[in-house]
């Protein structure tokens, strides 16, 4: 890809939901940039600054201090405009005006289909970093944030566990993840929960409350139940549990504090290196793509193909929990 057009300035921008790393992400595009001799902007509020033309010349000192921060301090946005061609084109307009020629998307699967469709509308070389929570897509082992996510609920179910012991009752725990199961499923494996639902696996939810009441007759009285979002609604689930096993069932719902707090230190090596990557890929020419790790190996995936549906696969997971539980 030699023969590709020297880029001479760039934008990033991070897009829909935000999480822990994407500031570790930007500081690293920035800076990479300006070590290639390649000016950075920033854009404000994702796709709707890209729109709205809300673009900040940034210098190695505007990413100081960042890295260990949580959400991002360039704003985000779910822009329903830029799910129109006449929002891209605007975007486009804006992104020429200043002669920009490369744009760094840092986001989840959503900000990647608005990233596939600008390319193919245009001449601007585009590249995707992957940072959700959800940790759903195709071509990286990890996303950006979700592994500080896992042990933001982790902490919270260690807490849990001590009122869930104390008072002996059944407790349902609500995580993220949209459609994917993984942060119920590592969340339930490093938090010892007895059970968990995933919208991957369809759940026998009377053999479920079969175990519970004969593990209850056993003297196994407390129990930790993780629902994944995309597996069910936590309060339907406690009170279903409720109805059929008659004892008490709390629930809590984790919500949006798995989206916060400051990266840990995977997720920053994990976004230091995604970041890079993903201004040296636009410098040799590739675009349409995004920057993953798979087995430690910086790697490439079409954007069509990374949006795809993820699976959480790994059953060896789920049967090690149930091997481990008391
Ligand atoms: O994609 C990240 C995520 O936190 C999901 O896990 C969750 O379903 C969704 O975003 C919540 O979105 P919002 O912040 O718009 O309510």
């Amino acid at each position: 890809m030699s023969s590709a057009k020297k880029i001479k300035r760039i934008a990033v921008l991070t897009s829909g939901g935000d999480c822990a790393g994407m500031n570790t992400a930007l500081r690293s595009v920035v800076r990479t940039a300006i070590y290639y001799g390649i000016k950075p902007f920033a854009v404000m509020y994702g796709y709707k600054g890209l729109i709205e033309d809300d673009f900040v010349e940034f210098n190695r000192r505007s990413v100081s201090n960042i890295m260990n921060r949580g959400g991002t301090v360039i704003k985000t946005a779910r822009s329903e405009e830029f799910k129109n061609k006449k929002g891209r084109l605007k975007a486009v307009e804006n992104l020429k005006k200043r002669k920009i020629d490369g744009l760094i998307v840092i986001g989840g699967n959503g900000s990647f289909k608005g990233a596939h469709l600008l390319c193919a509308e245009s001449d601007i070389r585009c590249i995707g970093v992957p940072g959700t929570i959800d940790n759903d897509i195709n071509g990286t082992d990890y996303c950006i944030g979700s592994i500080t996510a896992v042990g933001v609920a982790l902490d919270a179910i260690d807490k849990i566990r001590d009122t869930v012991t104390s008072l002996e009752r059944i407790f349902v725990v609500e995580v993220m993840g949209r459609e994917c199961g993984y942060i119920a499923m590592r969340v339930a494996l490093a938090g010892g929960a007895e059970e968990v639902l995933l919208p991957e696996v369809k759940p026998d939810f009377k053999k479920i409350c079969r175990e519970i009441r004969s593990a209850h007759k056993k003297g196994k009285v407390s129990w930790i139940l993780v629902v994944a979002e995309g597996a069910g609604h936590g309060h339907k689930v406690a009170h279903d549990i409720e109805k059929m096993t008659g004892y008490e069932t709390r629930v809590i719902v984790l919500g949006h504090i798995q989206r916060g707090g400051a990266p840990n230190a995977i997720d920053r090596i994990l976004a230091s290196r995604l970041g890079s990557s993903a201004v040296t890929s636009l410098i040799k020419g590739e675009s349409d793509k995004m920057v993953g790790i798979i087995a430690n190996k910086a790697m490439l995936t079409d954007f069509s193909k990374a949006c795809k549906k993820k699976q959480e696969t790994d059953q060896k997971l789920y049967r090690l929990l149930k091997i481990l539980e008391a």
